[in-house]
């Protein structure tokens, strides 16, 4: 057996099942598509679930892939042992309802022995209990000793992973060293104690359990194999720890040098070193398929492993954002498998930088206080941390609830989970009762979802405005109703409406309905629960009874603007792809008369450039005039063309695909125009940032775009005409307005000092002497209390020994301030009781300190008495 690296491993393995007839596909992303059971992908067959129940045909039956994977389950043990990780690749090879058992066990024992060259006394099987056919299968078709297989029982020999296909299996171990085995009992001991290790499990899948627990028997049977590819790549280099296989090492000992810090040397560090190791790769790999951090679901997934690994850098000493240098390895070593993660390199580093940095702005606090939390348990002697603090550290602090409970667990305290999750419903709670608030039919929202299952109601709005059909259920104040009168408000239902009702971010059309002495006024149209539609009435004429016949008509103008904003929303995905990249996903959209929202992933700000380019490509699409063809077919038929999906929808088995021209397809239900020449214009109005990695452009079209540019020209025209000149002299009529403006600025300024110099004589002038104290009390025009003081400040220089007292009455206000040179203090001034005296004349008050005071008033007529009592203050305080 000679070293093999992890890359060359998985080479060897996909090109011998290409000689047996396989096709090598390509590892699925992450996200599981259209498999509500299952949050990411957790094994090789967990994409192929369709294919082996028969709901998809295979492009061959007989498929080989090594699909990325990640689990979660055993987080808490990743980093403390050097077996764990939440991410790795699983080598795999299909039959779907092809070869079964006789094939697969020759072919397998083929691969480990004569392309792995793996020694056979180190290679023991195991069998499901009564499973013969596979016992005779290995000992007549391969040379394995019988006495190195064993058979064992459901627990492991059976291999299911929630619902979906499973089967009994056959498992190829690896013996590290586990001496002679001779029982079955000895077996499982020894691979409980590591000494045996599992590498390749061989389902033999004939049964496809539901969602009741019950075993179906398929039809026909089919392999599934599972072949963990840092397992085997491990024991082909002679470690068991997956942390030394080449490409994992490869990002450990990054972690190491940017933490400084050696590999072996202690214990918590090692702990540390292998949990961001392990960690970076799943948060390159997931970020790579589309998943952004959140509070929910696979985003709670990432944010969780990134924010722990952030954290395990803190322990480590790392003071800095390291995480998207680590991703550089990552992607350096497995590139050549995954070649999404070179493409999207600068978008993966780009969410990872963020949300590192988002976390980093909140731990250092967040970790105080946890600390002082657990500091305070811990004198009272108590181990649990009540719920409302845990989840306050989640809220406010961004600590998703396991790092909290993890950080508390290092020092033996474990975490009220029941109270956290209770905050977490109240928090909901208080959500939902605030959107209840706007809810939009009022309290008839529950009534209609007890429309009857069996009810049809059916949309032929794609190419109908108006039609007739009768008035089948109409609602009103919580209940069913008879009728509905003039001025009432209520819900009428019919068998068949060309009213679009809300859906797909696209909102509910509006318009008339109207029959016999009646007319209503329908003012949004949704769906319930059950997707019958609902027209939101008003009654404006005379009375709607059940069972009347009526005209369905749609505000037409209306939908045609709708319509072209949402093709023009299609268009521009198409547009933002071209020019920002293949990573930019919708992520919300919605579409009224006015105007279209588009939200999509993407890190950065669009640049103005940017922006012009997908306008331009936009537009030119537009005046192709191409035509807009929508089609109904199969889901499959519909993927083959390649028709752009939403990565959460579920779709049902037969779509609508909408085409504008070759340059967009995409799955839709929504009302679209017939040529792309009907939009006009696209015109992008605005671009915002939404959330981290996600972005929105708001745009109009049509008419709405005519207005856009209308209004900016009318407002150009006001300002010309504000400016006194035609709308073309606009910005040289500005530049020189600005230039005048400065040069009267600087002219003002010239002309206050002057001002300001010649008050100063003036004041000076007003000097006079109290018992051989000089003294100034005059009246300076149109000064605040600042100027006042700068202005005092100057006359006290000038007066080199004496008292200055000025007062002002600015915008309404009276401000008196008084100052004294040093020298004057000793004879008995004080500025303070001095103001304090004067400023009652106008109806003031104030003080200070014997060289500096100030004081307002209120009554300006006054301050000339004011200040005339400043001289009689004087006299009688100089001694
Ligand atoms: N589906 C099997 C496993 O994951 C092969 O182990």
């Amino acid at each position: 057996m000679e070293y093999m690296g992890l890359n060359e491993v998985r080479e060897a393995y996909l090109k011998f099942f290409e000689g047996k007839g396989h096709l090598r596909l390509e590892s699925f992303p992450l996200i599981p598509k259209n498999d509500k059971s299952l949050l990411l992908i957790n094994a090789g067959m967990a994409p192929l679930k369709p294919y082996f129940t028969g709901l998809q045909v295979p492009p061959r039956n007989r498929v080989t892939t090594c699909q990325k994977c990640i689990r979660t389950g055993d987080i808490e043990n990743v980093g403390k042992t050097s077996r764990h990780g939440t991410f790795f690749e699983m080598l795999g090879n299909f039959s779907f309802g092809d070869y079964f058992k006789k094939e697969v066990i020759p072919w397998a024992w083929e691969f480990i022995t004569e392309v792995l060259k793996m020694p056979k006394d180190k290679l023991y099987v195991t069998i499901y209990l009564d499973d013969d056919e596979a016992y005779d299968i290995w000992t007549k078709s391969t040379d394995i000793d019988p006495a190195r297989i064993f058979r064992l029982g459901k627990e492991d020999n059976f291999w299911e992973i929630g619902q979906g296909p499973c089967g009994p299996s056959s498992e190829i171990h690896f013996d590290r060293g586990a001496g002679k085995i001779t029982t079955a009992e000895e077996f499982v001991k020894a691979g409980d104690e590591d000494k045996i290790v599992e590498f390749w499990n061989l389902v033999f899948t004939q049964f496809d359990k539901d969602e009741n627990g019950v075993y179906n028997r398929l039809s026909h049977p089919n392999i599934d194999t599972g072949m963990g590819l840092e397992r085997i790549a491990g024991i082909m280099q002679g470690t068991d720890s997956i942390f030394e296989v080449d490409t994992i090492r490869a990002v450990l000992d990054a972690v190491c040098k940017i933490a400084n810090k050696k590999y072996g040397e202690n214990i918590q560090n090692d702990i540390s070193i292998r949990i961001i190791t392990d960690h970076v790769r799943s948060v390159t790999f997931l970020i790579s398929d589309g998943v952004l951090p959140s509070n929910e679901g696979r985003g709670y997934v990432l944010r969780r492993l990134l924010r722990r690994a952030a954290r395990h850098g803190k322990l480590l000493g790392i003071d800095r954002s390291f995480l998207s240098e680590l991703c550089d390895v990552v992607i350096k070593n497995s590139k050549g498998a995954y070649s999404e993660l070179e493409e999207k390199e600068k978008y993966i580093k780009n969410i990872i930088e963020i949300e590192e940095q988002r976390f980093s702005e909140t731990i250092d606090s967040g970790m105080n206080i946890l600390t002082s939390y657990l500091d305070d348990l811990k004198a009272k002697n108590q181990k649990v941390l009540d719920g409302v603090s845990a989840f306050k550290l989640y809220d406010t602090y961004g600590f998703p609830m396991e790092l909290t409970q993890e950080i508390a667990e290092e020092k033996g305290i474990s975490i009220d989970i029941d109270g956290f999750n209770k905050e977490m419903e109240k928090q909901k709670e208080r959500a939902r009762s605030a959107r209840e608030d706007s809810n939009y039919m009022g309290n008839d929202e529950g009534i209609t979802n007890s429309i009857s299952k069996e009810y049809n109601t059916v949309f032929n709005g794609y190419n109908k405005t108006k039609s007739k059909s009768t008035v089948d259920i109409l609602i009103k104040n919580e209940d069913f109703a008879d009728t509905i009168t003039k001025g009432e408000k209520g819900i009428i239902v019919c068998g068949e409406t060309p009213f679009y009702a809300e859906m797909g971010g696209q909102v509910g059309d509006k318009g008339i309905i109207y029959g016999a002495g009646f007319k209503a006024y329908v003012y949004d149209c949704k769906k319930n629960i059950s997707g019958k539609i609902l027209h939101l009435v008003e009654v404006l004429d005379g009375e709607i009874s059940k069972g009347d016949t009526a005209y369905f008509e749609i505000d037409v103008l209306r939908r045609n603007n709708i319509r072209k904003n949402h093709t023009a929303t299609h268009m521009l995905q198409a547009a933002l792809k071209a020019v920002l990249g293949d990573h930019v996903h919708q992520s919300g959209s919605y579409v009224d008369d006015e105007k279209l929202r588009f939200d999509f992933t993407h890190f950065t700000a669009v640049t103005e450039e940017e922006i012009d380019k997908i306008e331009k490509i936009v537009n030119n699409e537009i005046m192709k005039a191409v035509p807009v063809v929508t089609e109904e077919m199969s889901i499959d038929e519909a993927k083959k063309k390649g028709a752009m999906a939403l990565f959460d929808e579920k779709y049902g088995d037969v779509v609508r695909v909408v085409e504008v021209g070759n340059f967009s397809m995409e799955l839709c239900g929504g009302t679209h125009v017939s040529n792309s020449g009907e939009i006009g214009l696209v015109k992008i109005v605005s671009e915002s940032g939404v959330a981290a990695g996600v972005r929105r452009i708001e745009a109009v079209t049509g008419i709405n775009s005519l207005k856009n540019f209308n209004d900016k020209l009318t407002e150009i025209d006001e300002i010309a005409k504000l400016l006194k000149t035609s709308s073309k002299e606009i910005v040289s009529k500005l530049q020189n307005t600005l230039q005048e403006l400065k040069n009267k600025d600087k002219e003002i300024e010239t002309l206050k000092s002057r001002i300001a110099s010649s008050a100063e004589q003036d004041i000076l002038k007003g000097m006079a002497e109290v018992n051989g104290v000089r003294y100034v009390a005059e009246i300076a025009e149109g000064l605040d209390s600042n100027s006042l003081r700068n202005l005092g400040d100057k006359i006290k220089s000038q007066l080199g020994s004496g008292v200055v007292v000025l007062g002002s009455e600015f915008e309404g206000k009276v401000s008196i301030i008084a100052m004294a040179t040093k020298d004057v203090l000793s004879k008995g001034i004080h500025c303070g009781k001095l103001v304090k005296e004067i400023s009652a004349v106008v109806g003031g008050s104030g003080g200070g300190r014997p060289d500096m005071a100030q004081a307002g008033g209120k009554y300006g007529e006054k301050l000339k008495d004011a200040l005339a009592g400043v001289e009689k203050v004087l006299e009688s305080s100089v001694k």
